[in-house]
């Protein structure tokens, strides 16, 4: 399913509105950057490399939007800012930024709408790059998996996430196209609930075997020897090859540890901060209390009581067995293999 792509006709990105699936299927119309920082500041599109996709999509929107100012490149610098800096975490919301703005340099364009052509083409290609290179990451990372294999994984990492099939999710669609059976644990994922809402919606419409797991209920689960490998996505992976990816993460891959389960990460190169020499220097960001408080909008909370609500968590790089890209997989130790794959 396409759930992101750019309505020539309308001039508007169409996003897939993730808030309300699996209930409904609606769609959320972006004009200009207002409604592309909204939409990604509300997760209606969410997920590193959908982000990125996105991000890339709104430039081409802030192009449009910047036509009847006299100095219009002024203008665009500030809004595309603006987009870059809607979510602090994903590393690829930047990059997508600035691919869009490397590709522009040294090119002269007599208007906006004119400049806003190129990037349309550009953002396009940002798109297609990223549904090729999760292909690619899925044949690598499905060597990896045994035919009968149960894959535990944390929020959502598939086709929803990125700008379609998926990274870890990806590895799990190429070993079932291998014609391995492969049974996934979606983590519930509070409290966006990506894994329940989004992973089991995606791979139910796929015919991938999906059972859905409390969070809390994830060590179990290993001690029981119902997990056989974990898989999960990345939002900003720093040089030392520490890992950002959403809250909860980490305890997943301590309880692997622990039980000598292999635990990867799967990310394509634009999800990589070398400038980021380890985990502790990631921004975490810290969304609003009443995701945690709200459940169908009822409070589930005793009155004025605090709420912890950091989106995502640092995984060490020393519990993490391998990170599958799309040159292949790095192995430890991180920080040379990182640097070695440019
Ligand atoms: O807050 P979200 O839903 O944007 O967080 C998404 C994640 O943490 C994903 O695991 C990550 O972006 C990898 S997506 C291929």
């Amino acid at each position: 399913m396409e759930h992101i792509y750019f309505s020539k006709q309308k001039n508007k990105l169409i996003l897939l509105d993730q808030r309300y699936l699996p209930l409904k299927e609606e769609w959320f119309e972006c004009s200009d950057t207002k409604d592309v920082v909204y939409a990604l500041q509300e997760m209606v599109v969410r997920g590193a490399p959908a982000i990125g996709v996105s991000a890339a999509y709104g430039c081409v929107l802030a192009a449009m939007e910047v036509q009847s100012i006299n100095d219009w490149q002024k203008a665009l610098n500030i809004k595309t800012r603006q987009i870059a800096e809607s979510r602090p975490t994903a590393a690829n919301l930047a990059w997508a930024v600035k691919a869009m703005t490397d590709a522009i340099k040294d090119k002269y364009f007599a208007s906006s709408l004119e400049m806003a052509d190129f990037w349309l083409e550009q953002a396009l290609e940002i798109h297609a790059q990223d549904i090729r290179i999760n292909k690619i990451m899925g044949g690598y990372g499905a060597d990896l998996l045994n035919d009968g294999d149960t894959v535990m994984t944390h929020c959502n990492a598939g086709a929803l996430a990125t700008g379609g099939y998926g990274t870890a999710l990806g590895v799990v669609r190429a070993a079932v196209e291998q014609g391995k059976k492969i049974r996934v644990i979606a983590n519930e994922t509070r409290p966006f609930l990506q894994g329940a809402r989004l992973t089991a919606y995606e791979l139910v419409r796929d015919g991938i075997d999906v059972v859905v797991a409390c969070d809390n209920a994830c060590a179990h689960l290993m001690q029981k020897g119902l997990v056989d490998k974990v898989i999960v996505g990345a939002d900003r992976i720093a040089a030392n090859g520490d890992v950002a990816n959403k809250i909860g993460t980490y305890g997943v891959a301590l309880a692997a540890d622990r039980h000598g389960i292999p635990f990867y990460v799967a990310a394509p190169f634009s999800t990589f901060d070398r400038e980021v020499l380890s985990g502790d220097l990631i921004p975490i960001e810290n969304r609003t209390p009443d995701e945690v408080r709200f459940i169908n909008n009822v409070s589930i909370l005793p009155q004025g009581v605090e709420v912890y609500n950091f989106a995502f968590d640092i995984t060490p790089a020393e519990l993490i067995t391998g990170i599958i890209t799309e040159k292949g997989i790095l192995k430890k130790p991180f920080e040379r293999s990182i640097a070695e794959n440019r």
